[in-house]
């Protein structure tokens, strides 16, 4: 029997009511209400697969240009950043993605864009991300979970794959939806009790002014290859000033429009996580404190900077806005 020793940046899960137990707990009572003594069997039996040594699909190394966006800390080691995931659809856990993403198929893969844009059409990946432009960004990810990553990744800046669509006068909002195919994703499945984390797909949003604002990436690599399934393949969002949750992994629809779009976490909690989701450590999450964030791979804790640090490029997005109760 193989025995894991878990690494470090696993010792201390506890740092949080953990959101993935909370959440196990909330669709086991959607799902089960009243079944004794089955409370967390929603996120076992995602957790243990050991088939996913070997199945690994082999990263090609991609060409890309480095940029100075860098906050020149010390990088989150690339085990860490690829073993120690967030991707509801393969799990709630934090290393189900690692193990049950190898079913994802990213290639070929392709992106529907469609509302109030010039040209909308279903696109080959290649088609929407030009693959000579990449770049690479050293970014921070601040979790909503009150723990932090700084991730070498590597793609084009969301602006360049709006111009390619041709944006329409009109349009204030973006929205982004992940694949939700239950027979390459695990999570996907209804649980046995006919529960489910959240409403699949996932769904994500942001304004047309924060889609356009040069920080916004689409990822298609990391650590200088293509990116890992588990961490969105083949391309993610990435927007380094708002809770992580906001990086939608596994793009398949991006819709321009005028309203602003339904977002997962805003519908599964409307309480607990806004449509804006900054990083803003005056504003408490009502079950645990913003103010620090454990670094994966530290002991110890940081202090959360106020839009992740990010305020010179962002802050004035928010001009007038109230953040505390548009959170
Ligand atoms: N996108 C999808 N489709 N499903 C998810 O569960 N989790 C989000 C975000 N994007 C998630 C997602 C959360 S909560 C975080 S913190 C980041 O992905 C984690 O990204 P990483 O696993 O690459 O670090």
């Amino acid at each position: 029997m193989l025995i894991k020793i878990k690494k470090n940046w696993f010792a201390s899960e506890n740092d949080v009511t953990s959101e993935s137990a909370y959440l196990n707990r909330r669709s086991f009572m959607r799902g089960a209400a009243g079944v004794a003594g089955a409370t967390g069997l929603i996120g076992m039996g995602l957790g243990s697969s050991a088939v996913a040594a070997g199945k690994k699909r082999d990263l090609v190394p991609l060409n890309f240009s480095k940029t100075s966006y860098d906050p020149g800390e010390s990088l989150t080691p690339e085990d860490a950043v690829t073993q120690y995931n967030n991707y509801y659809e393969f799990g709630t856990g934090k290393s189900d993605p690692s193990q049950n993403a190898w079913q994802l198929q990213p290639k070929p893969w392709s992106i529907q864009v469609d509302g109030m844009v010039d040209k909308p059409a279903t696109y080959a990946f290649e088609d929407l991300v030009d693959m000579k432009t990449l770049e690479e960004r050293i970014y921070r990810l601040r979790c909503v979970e009150a723990w932090s990553m700084i991730i070498p990744w590597i793609g084009v800046p969301m602006a360049a794959i709006l111009e390619k669509v041709g944006v329409q006068s009109g349009a204030k909002y973006v929205a982004f939806e992940t694949l939700a195919d239950e027979k390459q994703m695990p999570g996907v499945k209804p649980s046995f009790f006919g529960g489910s984390v959240l409403d699949w797909p996932y769904k994500e949003g942001l304004t047309l002014p924060e889609a356009m604002n040069p920080l916004a990436f689409m990822a298609v690599g990391l650590y200088g290859k293509e990116i890992p399934n588990q961490n969105g393949a083949p391309l993610r969002l990435v927007v380094p000033w708002k809770y992580g949750y906001k990086s939608i992994k596994s793009i398949v629809r991006i819709t321009l429009t005028d309203r602003q779009p339904p977002t997962s976490w805003n519908q599964s909690a409307p309480r607990e996580y806004g449509f804006y989701s900054n990083v803003n450590p005056t504003r408490n999450h009502p079950r645990w404190s913003q103010a620090k964030e454990r670094r994966i791979g530290e002991f110890g804790r940081r202090t959360t900077a106020m839009f992740n640090g990010y305020g010179d490029e962002v802050a004035h997005l928010y001009a007038g806005l109230d953040l505390n109760v548009n959170h």
